[in-house]
């Protein structure tokens, strides 16, 4: 059994993990669908140039975290690192690309290949949201808007930051002013480290090595190379977000990891994970259908990270449902048969008729510590005369109910 084990980073989920990251979905999904996002799902895998024609061929996604394979035809896959470039290949391969504003979510497993450490995974899930087709900072506020609503509803306190990056045109000159700016410390960084930036300059921004961070002390931000316009849209989507009641902070260092990313640009931060404090982030990717091969589109979105959402929530301790223990084990089809006329009635109800063999306090037990908020105890006497002593756990009160008025206790 020695080599029975799970892959490194890829833990199974149950228990109360599974529970809270089950709450972090529904929450999600009911959030989604209350903005009238629709589900879409893709693939898990997906060919591995799609996300290098999406991610960018030189970001750390596709460089070092991408689990790539041959099929058997020598085809080269991956497992999706992330969602975007998924849906965005959808819109395309559909013919979905058309000027029809749409707004879909998807709930799922990403993979990436990085060191797992606590909030990071190698097999982990993401919520994501995508606006497409409308290139107004309204779209920006809407999936913001959503982000910020689902981490209410979680009781999530995290801080939003935003920035603003330019057009692809802005970001190609910031590049290159960085590439330069940079070649005076040659000496003086990594060699690894400086050839990484040179091919990716734009990740210096957040890099978190404390030589670079001194080096750029006096750098030029991004905002210096902007037009007149572009400085008109990041003070536009700054007033509605005010308008709109959210709070933000400006982080003018905040890059993303992901290469097609334009304009608005966001995360949200908590300070109670640790060094992998991002649990949301997102922005605007007005250029990424067309590059693709789709039409000119815009877009923006966002993805939040389920698995490290479930480590900083609590879950609310909802009791509920109904639990039927027997007396005897010839009760035990009994309870069976009333379990099922009342989940045709209320397919809601959730209801566990037990197997096993404990004793009637040993039961009690244990709809207690599974949060039953009924209980009902069946042997021959209720078989005989239909009539059931049902308790309710939470106010520890108990009343005898016909069969009859069982299931219409029960119903709806
Ligand atoms: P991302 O920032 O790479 O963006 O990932 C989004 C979230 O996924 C992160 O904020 C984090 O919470 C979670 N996450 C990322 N890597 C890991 C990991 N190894 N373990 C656990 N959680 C992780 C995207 O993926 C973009 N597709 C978001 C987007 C959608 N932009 C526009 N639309």
């Amino acid at each position: 059994m020695k080599d029975l084990k799970t892959i490194r980073g890829m833990p199974d989920l149950y228990a109360e993990e599974m529970n809270r990251i089950s709450f972090v979905e529904d929450v999600c999904t009911e959030i989604f669908r209350s903005f009238n996002f629709q589900e879409f799902r893709t693939p898990i895998l997906e060919n591995k140039s799609l996300f290098e024609r999406s991610a960018g061929d030189t970001s750390d996604i596709v460089q070092k975290e991408v689990y790539e394979f041959e099929d058997r035809k020598g085809d080269l896959l991956c497992l999706r690192p992330e969602g975007t470039a998924g849906i965005v290949r959808a819109l395309v391969t559909n013919g979905l690309d058309n000027d029809e504003i749409k707004k879909y979510f998807y709930i799922g497993p990403m993979f990436r290949y990085e060191r797992p450490q606590k909030g990071r995974k190698r097999q982990f899930y993401q919520a994501g949201a995508e606006l497409i087709g409308d290139p107004s900072s309204n779209a920006d506020i809407e999936v913001i808007q959503v982000a910020n609503l689902i981490l209410e509803k979680l009781n999530v306190k995290a801080e939003l930051q935003i920035n603003y990056i330019g057009c692809a045109d802005t970001l190609e000159k910031y590049r290159e002013y960085l590439r330069n700016f940079l070649k005076d410390f040659k000496d003086t960084v990594d060699e690894k480290l400086y050839f990484r930036l040179q091919r990716n300059p734009i990740r210096a921004l957040d890099s978190k090595d404390e030589n670079i961070k001194k080096i750029l002390k006096d750098v030029k931000k991004i905002k210096e190379f902007f037009n007149k316009e572009q400085k008109e849209k990041f003070q536009d989507i700054q007033k509605k977000l005010l308008d709109a009641g959210v709070d933000f902070k400006i982080n003018e260092n905040l890059v993303r990891g992901l290469d097609y990313y334009t304009g608005t640009v966001f995360e949200y931060i908590s300070n109670e994970l640790g060094a992998q404090n991002a649990i949301l982030g997102g922005g605007r990717y007005d250029n990424l259908i067309e590059n693709l091969g789709g039409k000119k589109l815009p877009a923006t979105g966002f993805a939040l990270g389920i698995d490290r959402l479930s480590e900083i929530i609590n879950e609310p301790k909802q009791s509920g449902g109904l639990f039927i223990g027997s007396l005897d084990a010839g009760s035990k089809s009994f309870a069976q048969k009333i379990a099922y006329q009342l989940r045709k009635n209320s397919s809601n109800l959730k209801i566990e008729t037990y197997l096993g063999n404990a004793n009637l306090s040993k039961q009690m037990k244990k709809a207690d510590s599974q949060s039953f908020k009924f209980v009902m105890i069946v042997g021959q006497e209720e078989q005989k005369s239909l009539k059931f002593k049902l308790k309710d756990l939470e106010l520890n009160k108990s009343f005898e109910l016909s069969e009859k008025e069982l299931l219409e206790y029960f119903s709806g």
